[in-house]
């Protein structure tokens, strides 16, 4: 969900809708707004000042729709606050949409996060005569403000109040229509981003929301309260002491959040990938040795290192399986990679030699984050792989490299998942390095070649893009997909398979080659598409026989192999060539052409690549 708002001189409803269009990506099944209004002056100068009050604007799906019917509406506040909702509890309606308001509709909230004990907090507050108008969590906040509001009438301190009430996460801004022109915004566990721009000030759950507006932001920390004015912001912690909390300089382009002349984020942000490759590696070798400023570990704490667990989610979740050979090939050391959300009602091994790397794009998955903090403290080492600078995962991890991909606006994530499995791969060295299981010597040698895959992909781009396309008319109009392939190639597929799933909804699944026999073989019936990466490998022969067997059952099969295999045309109907490329790095030159195979059958299908259903870019629920 995405949080937006902003208290100044201009009319709050035009930087609302635009801070929420920035944030869409973050849910999208529901927005909506709270505007103050003020009423109108008597004639008499006597009389006595008019009465504010909070309008409430909510709509099912996405932003434009709210766009639409506030364009209709004549409001001048320069006070709002708006969100964008993905749904957790309560279906998306326009009940259930933010922002929701207390019983005499004179306290509106916005909010991100979970309420743990909403079911008892509403309880208790139903028997004081409380009338709940959705099913969600949120809305308990609401009445609890209003009620410590009605004690205090002092909204710092009522949001205060109702923050010691409430077990779970939260990202809050809150209005008052008898403080107008206040703010008031909490956080806990969920991110709240802050800036003074100069014509008011603004607040927001992403820092792209503000970007417009200001550079220096202010990251809120759990625990700490602001208070926003037309004419400044003042912070405090939770006992109401005033804070001096500390400015961040965000130093990206405003380009990040717009397309830049591509029809759509998702292929900006592929064609970013050379890029990211390059800048997740820049000054990373000094003097011939491999060096990670933001590390955070020393070679003594690497060294006793025996045990590696990689957690993550999602698409962050197959960078790690795609490390895994390289941690166990090159550094010798036990590597296991799991879903960050089984993991922690588990109860792994761990000792004080185990390492925890967490690989999250945002820094701030829900699962991700309880898993590190339960590795923590059973005494494993923590290492974060982000994209996000200062995400909670960067901040509650021993070390850290960040996988400087910038922003990434596309729900499905594409070149964040470049820059993760290049900087697994970095750890993966620094490992080998330290355990004197490779040398010097080949570590650059490796390096460079990891480097040289920036100019790879470039390749791929250039010159495969008629063969993606023709491969994605032969997926259109099929029911269901399967990826296969042995050793990284399998770990490429799950990637593949999750892409095409998520862009295109067509059912897709992905299976190592060599056990295609033992179940999935049932599903293949002439036209039925078999995705297969062949590339080069110990393991190719052993591939192509598996893809022998698929074709004998009529499959039509779409290879991703090593340019200059012209035996693959022999079974394939479709090939997509990617460059030779050591087999360990196979898998960041593979996966482009997977990413943009998806793409391509989303767009056939008629789907928002950007924006697909039911999904989020960060899930900061469990
Ligand atoms: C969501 C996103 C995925 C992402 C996953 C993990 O499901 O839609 O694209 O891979 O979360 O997110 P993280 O930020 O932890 O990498």
């Amino acid at each position: 969900c995405g949080i937006v708002g902003y208290t100044g001189l201009d009319a709050a409803k035009d930087i609302l809708v635009s801070g929420l269009k920035r944030l869409e990506y973050r849910g999208y099944d529901s927005a909506g707004v709270a505007l103050e209004r003020t009423g109108a002056r008597g004639a008499h100068a006597a009389e006595p000042a008019p009465a504010t009050t909070i309008d409430v604007i909510r709509r099912v799906g996405k932003v434009s729709g709210l766009e639409s019917e506030l364009a209709g509406i004549d409001l001048a506040s320069t006070c709002g606050i708006g969100h964008t909702r993905w749904a957790t509890h309560g279906k998306p309606s326009q009940d259930n949409a933010h922002p929701h308001t207390s019983c005499d509709g004179r306290i509106a909230i916005v909010h991100n996060g979970i309420i743990e004990n909403f079911v008892e907090l509403r309880s208790e507050l139903e028997s004081r005569g409380h009338t709940f108008r959705s099913e969600t969590d949120t809305e308990v906040f609401a009445h609890l403000i209003e009620e410590a509001y009605a004690a205090s009438s002092d909204l710092d301190a009522a949001v205060r109040e109702a923050c010691t009430r409430v077990v779970g996460a939260y990202g809050l801004a809150v209005m008052c229509a008898d403080e107008p022109g206040v703010i008031v915004v909490a956080r806990k566990d969920s991110p709240i981003i802050i800036g003074r721009g100069e014509r008011g000030s603004y607040v927001a759950s992403d820092v792209i929301a503000l970007i417009d507006a200001t550079r220096d932001v202010v990251v809120l920390e759990d625990g700490q309260f602001a208070r926003l004015t037309p004419q400044g912001i003042s912070y405090t912690d939770d006992a109401g002491r005033t804070i001096e909390p500390e400015i961040t300089h965000v130093d990206w382009d405003v380009d990040v959040a717009e397309k830049g002349g591509y029809p759509d984020f998702m292929l900006k942000e592929i064609s970013e990938q050379p890029r990211v490759v390059r800048d997740t590696l820049v000054g990373r070798m000094r003097g011939g040795e491999l060096d990670i400023d933001e590390l955070g570990l020393s070679y003594e704490e690497l060294d006793i290192i025996d045990r590696v667990y990689v957690i993550a989610c999602g698409t962050s979740f197959h960078a790690g399986l795609i490390v895994k050979n390289m941690i166990e090939g090159w550094a010798r050391i036990p590597c296991e990679v799991e879903a960050a959300s089984e993991f922690r009602y588990r109860d792994p091994i761990i000792t004080p030699s185990t390492l925890v790397v967490a690989v999250s794009q945002s820094g701030e998955t829900a699962d991700t984050l309880a898993a590190i903090r339960d590795a923590r403290i059973r005494g494993a080492k923590v290492f974060g792989i982000t994209n996000v600078i200062g995400s909670p995962v960067a901040r509650e991890a021993d070390g850290v490299i960040y996988t400087k991909a910038n922003k990434e606006i596309a729900v499905a994530s594409t070149k964040s998942f470049i820059g993760q499995v290049v900087s697994l791969t970095l750890l993966a060295l620094m490992l080998g390095q330290v355990k004197g299981k490779l040398t010097c010597g080949q570590v650059r040698m490796l390096f460079h070649e990891l480097g040289d895959t920036a100019e790879q992909i470039q390749w791929i781009m250039d010159t495969q893009g008629a063969a993606i396309r023709e491969a994605a008319l032969a997926c259109k109009d099929a029911q269901s997909a399967l990826f296969v392939g042995r050793g990284v190639g399998s770990a490429i597929c799950y990637e593949g398979a999750l892409k095409l799933k998520e862009v295109s909804y067509l059912h897709a699944e992905a299976y190592a080659a060599g056990e295609m026999k033992h179940g999935p073989i049932a599903l293949i019936e002439p036209g039925f598409p078999v995705i297969a990466v062949t590339t080069r490998s110990p393991v190719y022969d052993k591939t192509v026989s598996n893809l022998k067997e698929c074709e004998a059952r009529g499959a039509e099969i779409i290879a991703v192999a090593t340019e200059g295999d012209e035996e693959i045309r022999a079974i394939a109907d479709h090939v997509i060539y990617i460059p030779r490329v050591r087999d360990c790095f196979s898998p960041i030159t593979a996966t482009v052409p997977l990413q943009l195979l998806a793409r391509e059958v989303a767009l056939l299908r008629d789907c928002n690549v950007d924006q697909p259903r039911n999904l989020a870019k960060s899930v900061t629920v469990e």
